[in-house]
Parts: C-alpha cells; structure tokens; sequence
C-alpha cells in the first residue's frame, strides 16, 4: 500500500507573530523527549499493521525541522527506514529555516537520505524580515542557499506577499532575487491573519497597514507572470516549479492519497479513516511516556465529506478535477448537481472545462475561494 509519511517537528528559534503552526520555542530538553516519542509512535504503528506499506514520500515539517541536531534528524529517518518500506525514489523532504544550516549539517543530511529542502525565505528585504519577526536576515537567506546548493539538487523556497508595508515594487524585488537562485521549486503564501497571533491583535486594532486586497491579488498576479516567464509552471494556487520537481508529497495531498503523520498535531488520512493526534507538545510526550493514545480525534469520512474534499483540494491544482473520476468513485455527479454554477462560471471564464476536466481559468485562480466555494454541495 502507498504513502507519504509526514513527521511533525513543533519547535522554532522564535515564534513569527503570524504563525498558527503547532509550534513553540525550543527547549533543548523537552525536544530530546520529543524525538524519542516521535521514535516510539513510528514504531508501534509499524508493527500494528498487517499490511506492508510502502511510502512514497516523507516530508519533515514544523516548526522548524532544521532545527534539530544533524544526529536526531537522521534517527528519524533511520527509524522510518527501519519501519516501512521506501521506494528507493521517495522524495524526502525537509523545511529549514535560514540561520539553522551549517555545512556539516547539510553535509551530513543530504548523507542520511535528505533529497529535498525547502528553505522558508519569506523576503529577502531586510525591513519585511523584521515586520515579519523572522530570527534570519537576507545575508543569512543567501548564505543558507549556496550551502544548500553545494549538496541538494532539489530546493523550494517560501517566499510570502501582502506582507504589511509591502509594495508591488518591493514584492516583484523579492521574486527576482529568488529567481536569480534558481531554485528548483517555490512556493508563494498570501499572507494570512490567524485568529489569535500577534499579528491578528494589530490588525483588529488597525494598526497593521496591510496592502489592500486589489494590491495584494496584483502581486499575486506579478507572481504568476514572473515564475512563468522563467520557465517556472504553476501546478497549485501557491506553488510553482521546473518540469519534474512539483513536491510529490503535497500532490499526495491535494490528490487524496493516503499519508501517514507522526508527532504532536499531525494528521493522517488511510483507509478512508482520518485522524489526528492531540496538539499540545508537552502531552504528546507524556502520553507517549505513559505508553497512552495519542490520538485526539477519530472520523470515518462519509461520502460528502470524501466530495468536499475532492472538489475543494482538486481544484487547488491547476490541472483541476476529474468529473469521471468524481462519479466512478463517490457517485457524483457535478455537472448534474450544480448545473447553473458551473455553466455559469464557465461562461464568465472563471472555469474551464476541457474533456473530462474541470479546472480553474487563469481569472478563476485569483479569486479562487469564492469559486471554489460555490460548487461543494
Ligand atoms: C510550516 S511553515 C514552516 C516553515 C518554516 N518554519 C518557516 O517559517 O520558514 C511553511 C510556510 O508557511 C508559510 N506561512 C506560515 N504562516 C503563514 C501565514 N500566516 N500566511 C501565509 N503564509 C504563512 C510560510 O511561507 C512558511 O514558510
Ligand atoms: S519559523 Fe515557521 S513555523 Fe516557526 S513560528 Fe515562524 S513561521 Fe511558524
């Protein structure tokens, strides 16, 4: 049976004021618990199946996984290697923070099975780093990448718009300086407020400064064009790459294809079941110490559920959803079921529909959520 295996690394140099990742400054100590409970929790579940698995992709994401010593992260892995079977081909896959990558380190990464980075830039503007609260500068964004470089041939960047204070000028500045990386892949976040971080409070309170929305869908526009112009294709909403290095592990997800995750928070979808483990870093550890479930919560999907997410996460890509495939599997019918939506949309031009695909035009993709919104049942 294939996988994709995701391991949750919950601990950061600092905390960013707009980040709601299940995430906390580390605590040397409590992360070494953390890694033995990580170890503990892939192990039993190995050896409560029945059935071989065999993972596909294995993607490292916090939290900063880099954060971690070289040493901990390669006995995560070796535990995974020990306890699946892995393609010999999976992508392995880990986010990095700029600041947590000496070259030994990467030397020793790329060493343990490590084919893959994704380096969370975010801007290469000194000021937008401050305002963003990052603990890394834009010399140390260069500096990580050419260390990078040296041992991966395979490298993301994060890089985020609608940062406040942000200009179209100074936002197309940051894509030309990824660009003139050359990195094999990049993903590109409209900044999201969350409910409750720091950067919410202001916001409320007027005080952040965010570009305006006509703004903020012209950067992602400029976005759109400059990647293009590169030879960079857009697969999904935010994520762009050269022919052959889209990350198969998130296409795993859009796809609805089955993933294991391990660690505090993750979740996983298999057998049609989908669960998620408890949350707070501290208990997972203590329960895993106490030898207790970790889980939170349980659900079988009912077939809505299974729609939803279908017309929700497929349309994400570029290439769309498959009306065949939505009937055979789910018994669904979209055409039928929302006839006037999605003939309405087409003939607006936020749709397109070419054989048997659905998929979002390139004015459908900039106001993607409102579409989107419209044809879940
Ligand atoms: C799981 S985070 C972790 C990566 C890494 N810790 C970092 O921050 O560089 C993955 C990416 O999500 C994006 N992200 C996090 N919070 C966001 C927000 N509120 N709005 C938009 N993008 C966000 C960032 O680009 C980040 O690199
Ligand atoms: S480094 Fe990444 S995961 Fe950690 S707090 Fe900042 S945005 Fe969140």
């Amino acid at each position: 049976m294939a996988l994709g295996i995701y391991i949750h690394i919950p601990f950061c140099l600092s905390k960013c004021p707009y980040c709601d990742f299940n995430s906390i400054v580390l605590d040397s100590g409590l992360a070494e618990e953390y890694v033995k409970s990580l170890l503990k929790e892939i192990q039993t579940f190995s050896e409560s199946q029945a059935v071989s698995m065999v993972a596909k992709t294995i993607y490292f994401g916090g939290g900063t996984p880099s954060i971690l010593k070289a040493s901990q992260l390669s006995e995560i892995l070796e535990t995974v290697f020990s306890s699946f079977e892995v393609k010999s081909d999976a992508e392995i896959s880990l986010e990095a923070n700029p600041g947590t990558l000496a070259k030994e380190k990467v030397k020793k990464l790329r060493k343990s099975g490590f084919n893959r980075v994704s380096l969370g830039v975010q801007s290469f503007g000194d000021k937008e780093l401050k305002i963003l609260g990052r603990a890394h500068n834009s010399k140390q964004v260069i500096k990580s990448y050419k260390i990078l470089r040296k041992y991966f041939n395979n490298l993301s960047l994060d890089l985020i718009f609608g940062i406040p204070g942000q200009s179209l000028k100074t936002w197309s500045e940051n894509l030309n300086m990824a660009l003139k990386l050359r990195p094999e892949h990049l993903s590109v976040y409209s900044l999201t407020i969350e409910e409750g971080t720091p950067f919410y409070y202001l916001w409320k309170q007027g005080k952040l400064g965010l570009p305006d929305e006509e703004g903020v869908r012209k950067m992602y526009l400029e976005g759109i064009n400059l990647l293009k112009a590169q030879g960079y294709r857009q697969y999904e909403l935010s994520n762009f790459a050269c022919k052959g290095f889209e990350c198969q592990h998130n296409l795993r997800y859009w796809q609805g294809k089955e993933y294991i995750g391990f660690g505090a928070g993750a979740h996983s979808y298999f057998q049609g079941v989908r669960w998620g483990n408890i949350r707070g870093i501290k208990e997972y550890v203590e329960l895993s110490e106490k030898n207790s479930l970790l889980i939170d919560f349980r659900e079988r999907l009912t077939q809505s559920q299974k729609i939803n997410e279908f017309i929700l996460l497929g349309l994400r890509m570029t290439e769309g959803i498959d009306l065949k495939k939505l009937k055979e599997d789910l018994n669904f019918d979209l055409e039928k079921f929302k006839k006037e939506e999605v003939g309405e949309l087409i003939k607006k031009k936020f749709l397109k529909k070419e054989k048997e695909r659905l998929r979002l035009s390139r004015k459908g993709i900039l106001v993607s959520d409102s579409i989107i919104q419209k044809l879940v049942p």
